[in-house]
């Protein structure tokens, strides 16, 4: 991926987050979503690239925009594969709660894991307790291993849990092993991103979260050395065993055949992201502990865009002011169309 095309992809995601920002606190997180997409891919058609989405809003006969298999870009130029989230968030920007971004990930050809969406199982540490994660043992062992690695107590560990009901027993086990847990609603790309970032002091993410989100934050967790194992979950194993739940598990397992993707077996990093010559771009929408939210002043408003480059491993924090009033600009646009 060249240098010059990373750095375009930060304008997608602030051009999303702006869009999405419009929406902020409104109640309709639906809206909100549709706003981002459409800033997204926008945006995406303005890059001189041979683009296709491979993560995206679903199928082509789920999602009208940025589906997956949808060519974007102007067909010219570099071969990218596009892993994209308009918004991980949409309930925090419709509530106007902390933590919602923007995100995305690009690479070449083949880079990504075609997970459907779907719920998957997710373990993540950062560079210096990688090589230490095993999905395949128990959570109390891993979060062991990882404690002894990195020389802490289990007193001194801090986890990232999503919290859903899902894991409250989790949750409690943690606790009572000692840990710090950090409990949050929703959000989970920020949250594997922190156990990576150098000055991050979260020590694991874990939990069941969506398929597309995880691949996303894999593609993070690549560029910034450390380590992830995953497990793709049918929904009836997640949200409860009914006709309904099985009905939608017959058709993620239907898409995964139809990937060559496997269900229920540990993913390893390197299967979720095969290459690291990739960038992610994630802007945030409302404050959070990963980027701070959008500002906005009458017709100004500032982004904050975290913008890593795998080959490099350079992160770079990208501070814009946007002059929202300027007209025939593509911001200007999408916020009033
Ligand atoms: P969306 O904003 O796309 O709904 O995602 C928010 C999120 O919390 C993700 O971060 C997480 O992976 C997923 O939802 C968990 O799914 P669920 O809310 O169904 O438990």
């Amino acid at each position: 991926m060249n240098r010059a095309l990373a750095i375009e992809f930060s304008r997608i995601t602030e051009a999303a987050a702006l869009a999405a920002y419009a929406w902020l606190g409104r109640g309709d997180k639906n809206a909100a979503d549709d706003a981002a997409v459409q800033a997204m891919r926008y945006m995406l058609n303005r890059i001189n690239m041979d683009g296709e989405i491979v993560i995206g809003e679903g199928e082509i006969d789920q999602a009208p925009m940025l589906y997956i298999g949808e060519k974007v870009g102007s067909g010219m130029g570099e071969l990218v594969s596009i892993a994209v989230d308009p918004i991980d968030g949409t309930r925090m920007t419709a509530m106007g709660q902390p933590n919602a971004l923007s995100v995305l990930a690009a690479g070449g050809k083949n880079t990504f894991l075609k997970a459907p969406d779907m719920y998957m199982e997710k373990l993540v540490v950062g560079p210096e307790a990688k090589g230490m994660i095993d999905l395949n043992l128990p959570i109390e062992q891993n979060l062991r291993r990882v404690a002894s690695k990195l020389g802490k107590l289990m007193s001194q560990l801090s986890v990232m849990v999503l919290a859903k009901p899902r894991h409250d027993e989790i949750i409690r086990n943690m606790q009572a092993m000692g840990i710090r847990v950090l409990a949050i609603p929703d959000g989970d790309v920020a949250g594997s991103v922190l156990c990576c970032l150098p000055e991050g002091e979260v020590d694991m993410l874990y939990g069941i979260g969506g398929a597309p989100e995880g691949v996303v934050a894999a593609a993070a967790i690549r560029a910034l050395g450390g380590d992830m194992q995953a497990r793709l979950i049918p929904r009836h194993q997640v949200k409860g065993d009914t006709a309904e739940n099985r009905e939608i598990a017959a058709r993620e397992i239907q898409r995964c055949q139809q990937a060559g993707v496997e269900i229920n077996r540990v993913l390893t990093l390197e299967e979720l992201v095969r290459d690291d010559n990739l960038v992610f771009s994630a802007t945030g929408i409302t404050p959070g502990d990963l980027v701070q939210g959008i500002k906005r002043k009458e017709n100004l408003a500032t982004t904050e865009t975290l913008l890593i480059r795998g080959r490099s491993r350079t992160i770079r924090r990208i501070l814009s002011t946007h002059y929202l009033d300027r007209k025939d600009t593509e911001i200007y646009n999408l916020i009033r169309s």
